[in-house]
């Protein structure tokens, strides 16, 4: 892609989506007529993504805290996703991505369940691009369910307290298969995690952006992408030569 020519492309960008009921409201519609644009962005930048050879994309749908929302509204989310695991099978597959969804899914309707059994399995065997659906997904909740799952290895005798390391914490995580995000991006103005990613975002770039989530587009990405090659990444240590 002639745009990105000479930039390093960062190898997982997780997104916080944000925005979508204040891009209706300045427009006069109804807050879930945003969600329905924002979705159609998901698709747009999935296959964007895909195709500037971003290998990871994380994208946070739906957090635990979102249930605290207008019934009607969670309602229509969840109708919204319902329908998007659907779609996401073709778009994926034609994309040769492979689709993972993170968070507490017991919690999920059955149907909103199977519809997200389905679209893993029908992009398994996918080799190109990880694309990640966060749904009732927090940090704080994700952290706490691989300690339970620690606790019970050490209850089991299997596990020695002593042995628990970052890694191992890690490996309980719902994203154990992924290595952390390089760049994070918020659209709409907003200047938080709001619970995304705690433990994964320990040295992510941040880049936010006054777009609000159904404007977000290719070149708003590549401009994100332009930020993060700006960025001196370090890791607490410095950086060579300088
Ligand atoms: C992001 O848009 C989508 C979800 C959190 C589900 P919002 O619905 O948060 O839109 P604003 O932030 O109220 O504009
Ligand atoms: C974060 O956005 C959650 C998602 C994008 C799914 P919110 O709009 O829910 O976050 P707050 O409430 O502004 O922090
Ligand atoms: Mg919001």
């Amino acid at each position: 892609m002639k745009e990105l020519e000479g930039l390093n492309i960062p190898a997982h960008v997780a997104i916080i989506m944000d925005g979508n009921g204040r891009w209706a409201k300045a427009k006069g519609l109804p807050r879930n007529y945003g969600h329905m644009e924002g979705a159609k962005t998901v698709e747009n930048i999935l296959e964007e993504a895909s195709n500037m050879g971003i290998k990871y994309l994380t994208v946070y749908a739906f957090s635990t805290e979102n249930w605290n929302r207008p019934q009607d509204e969670v309602k229509a989310l969840m109708k919204l996703l319902r329908t998007y695991m659907k779609n996401c099978i073709a778009k994926s597959n034609k994309n040769n991505v492979r689709c993972r969804v993170i968070g507490d899914k017991t919690r999920l309707d059955e149907d909103l369940q199977k519809a997200i059994a389905k679209l893993e399995d029908a992009t398994k065997t996918n080799d190109g691009m990880n694309f990640t659906i966060a749904i009732n997904y927090g940090g704080r909740d994700e952290i706490i369910r691989s300690v339970k799952r620690i606790a019970s290895q050490v209850k089991e005798g299997t596990l020695d307290p002593s042995q628990i390391t970052e890694k191992i914490l890690n490996d309980n995580l719902d994203t154990w298969e992924l290595p952390d995000p390089d760049l994070l991006v918020r659209t709409c103005n907003e200047l938080r995690i709001s619970n995304f990613l705690l433990w994964q975002l320990a040295y992510t770039e941040m880049y936010f952006t006054e777009v609000a989530w159904p404007d977000f587009s290719k070149e708003e990405l590549i401009k994100a992408i332009e930020a993060y090659n700006h960025r001196d990444r370090r890791y607490g240590g410095l950086t060579e030569g300088k």
